[in-house]
C-alpha cells in the first residue's frame, strides 16, 4: 500500500473547534472540486440510474439538495427535469454553482433553479419560503453531512440537523443521505482517492487521519493533493466519523422505528459488497 493510503493514527493540526464551520472558506477546495470529481459525465453515469429510478419510481418531484456545493448534484436533477431547490452554507462553493445558472439561464429549467445558502442547523426556517407543504425528497450527498463535527460529544448538532431535514419533507418524502465506510477507515483502512463520486484523471492522494477522543474515534481528517495543469493542489477537511450502527439508530430515533430504512452500499444492495466506500440511505418520513 503506497505510504499516501495509509491511514495514520495521529492528532492533525487545524481541526477546527465548531462543528458549524465553514471548510471551505478559503476557497482551496473549491477551486479544484470539480477537478476531483472528475468525468462529470462518468460520475453520472455511476448513479444517475440509481438516483433517478429512485426518485422518479418513488414519485419525487421537488427535491431540496441540502449539501449543492459547487452543484454537480442538483445539476444533473435539473437536467433531468426535476424542480430543485438547492443550498449550501459555503459561499465559496456555491459561486461555482451560481455561475453554472447564470450562463445556463437561457434553459428555463436552469432559470427556474433556486439556489440559497442555509446551514442544516437553521435549514428549516431559512427555507421556510420555498417548503410549500414539504420536498417530495431531500438530499445530502457526497460525504456531506460527515462535514458536521460533534465537538459537545453527545451529537446533538448532528441530531438536530437531520431533525430539520426531517422537517423540509412532505409526509411520505425521502431522504437520501451518504457517509463513508468510517467503520472500514477507522479500523485501519483509508479513504480511497477514486470512488463512486470521485473519479478524477489527475493524479489524487488522499492522506488519513483519525483522532481518538476518550477511546473512541472522534474526526477523520483526510489531507487531499491533486496535481493538476496547474500545479498541486492541496487541500485538508475534518469529518465526523460516522459508524454505520450508530447512524442507523439516528435515523429512526428521528424518522420513527417503523419507517422504511434502506441502505445502499456504492449505490447497490448493501449485500453485493463488504467493504462499499460509501453507505447511502434511504429513509421515508411518516405519512
Ligand atoms: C463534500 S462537499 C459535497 C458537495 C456536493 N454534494 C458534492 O458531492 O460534490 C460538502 C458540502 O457540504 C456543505 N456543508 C457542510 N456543513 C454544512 C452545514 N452545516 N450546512 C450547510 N452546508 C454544509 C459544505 O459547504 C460543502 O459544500
Amino acid at each position: 500500500m503506497p505510504e499516501s493510503e495509509q491511514t495514520m493514527f495521529m492528532r492533525s493540526n487545524g481541526i477546527s473547534a465548531e462543528g458549524t464551520r465553514d471548510q471551505y472558506a478559503d476557497g482551496k477546495a473549491a477551486k479544484v472540486w470539480e477537478i476531483f470529481i472528475g468525468d462529470k459525465k462518468s460520475r453520472t453515469k455511476n448513479y444517475c440510474d440509481f438516483l433517478v429510478n429512485l426518485l422518479r419510481n418513488r414519485g419525487c418531484r421537488r427535491i431540496l439538495d441540502v449539501a449543492c456545493g459547487t452543484g454537480v448534484d442538483s445539476i444533473m436533477l435539473v437536467e433531468e427535469g426535476f424542480e430543485v431547490v438547492s443550498c449550501d452554507a459555503s459561499d465559496k462553493m456555491l459561486k461555482y454553482a451560481l455561475k453554472e445558472r447564470w450562463e445556463r439561464r437561457k434553459d428555463s429549467k436552469f432559470d427556474n433553479w433556486v439556489i440559497e445558502e442555509a446551514n442544516w442547523l437553521t435549514l428549516y426556517d431559512d427555507m421556510r419560503e420555498y417548503l410549500q407543504g414539504g420536498f417530495d425528497a431531500v438530499i445530502c450527498l457526497g460525504n456531506s453531512f460527515a462535514h458536521m463535527l460533534d465537538n459537545d460529544g453527545d451529537q446533538n448538532q448532528q441530531k438536530q440537523a437531520i431533525r430539520n431535514f426531517e422537517r423540509c419533507l412532505k409526509p411520505g418524502g425521502l431522504l437520501l443521505i451518504d457517509h463513508r465506510n468510517y467503520d472500514t477507515i477507522c479500523n485501519g483502512g483509508s479513504a480511497p482517492s477514486k470512488s463512486i463520486y470521485y473519479n478524477s484523471q489527475h493524479m489524487t492522494d488522499i492522506k488519513t487521519s483519525v483522532l481518538y477522543v476518550g477511546g473512541k474515534p472522534n474526526i477523520v481528517t483526510l489531507d487531499y493533493l491533486i496535481s493538476t495543469d496547474e500545479g498541486i493542489s492541496e487541500f485538508r477537511l475534518s469529518y465526523y466519523p460516522h459508524q454505520l450502527e450508530v447512524f442507523k439508530k439516528i435515523l429512526k430515533e428521528i424518522f420513527g422505528y417503523g419507517c422504511y430504512h434502506e441502505i445502499f452500499g456504492d449505490f447497490k444492495e448493501i449485500n453485493s459488497n463488504d467493504t462499499p466506500a460509501f453507505y447511502i440511505h434511504v429513509i421515508e418520513k411518516s405519512k
